[in-house]
């Protein structure tokens, strides 16, 4: 677990120095972060069936390490995703673009799967991280949805289609606050 808080730290960092670079543009309006607790772990293993060892969970479970980077505007988020991948410390593996192609459930997210070094008393290891990145927006909708689903895990039909409904309203909004920005700019 260590090894995956320091991959955490030494993301933030990298994003702290983008925000530095793109001051200008409020490229990122904040960073979250979490850990997966050994239980969640262990109940994604037995739910995938995965064997409950380390080898498996080192290969298989890609998400102990996760970090969401929640930016203003949609253009914003695919900077951020360019940012990342001409960076030369961390090693993009899976790209999986749910804003092009939303999930089922209306959810959207632009997610990396990546390697992040970190150094150890057995020296430098690579470890997997994930990272969501998302406009505002995004992660209203996502929070709430979560929220509900978390609540109550048979969510009624009618309350998926207003969920439904919503993630149009949320796609709307990320447009229209593009182009006001970009009126302005
Ligand atoms: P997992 O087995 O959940 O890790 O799925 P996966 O490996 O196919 O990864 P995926 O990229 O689809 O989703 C991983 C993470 O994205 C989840 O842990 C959530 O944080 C988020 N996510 C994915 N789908 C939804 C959704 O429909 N609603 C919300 N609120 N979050 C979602
Ligand atoms: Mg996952």
């Amino acid at each position: 677990m260590t090894i995956y808080s320091l991959s955490i730290e030494e993301l933030k960092n990298i994003v702290k120095d983008m925000e530095v670079k793109y001051q200008n543009i409020n490229l990122i309006d904040h960073v979250k972060s979490r850990l997966k607790s050994p239980k969640s772990i262990i109940k994604k293993m037995k739910k995938k069936k995965y064997n409950l060892n380390y080898k498996e969970l080192i290969e298989k479970i890609n998400d102990i390490a996760g970090i969401r980077i929640i930016c203003p505007f949609q253009e914003n988020v695919y900077i951020v995703r360019e940012l990342l991948m001409q960076n030369p410390k961390i090693q993009v593996i899976e790209e999986k673009d749910y804003i092009q192609k939303p999930k089922k459930s209306g959810y959207a997210s632009l997610h990396l799967i990546v390697e992040v070094p970190v150094e150890t008393d057995m020296g430098k290891v690579y470890v997997k991280a994930e990272i969501q990145i998302r406009t505002m927006a995004m992660d209203f909708w996502a929070s709430l949805e979560h929220e509900l689903k978390y609540k109550n895990s048979n969510v009624t039909k009618q309350t998926s289609k207003k969920l439904l409904k919503a993630a149009k309203v949320m796609k709307k909004l990320d447009y229209e606050m593009s182009v006001l920005a970009n009126e302005t700019r």
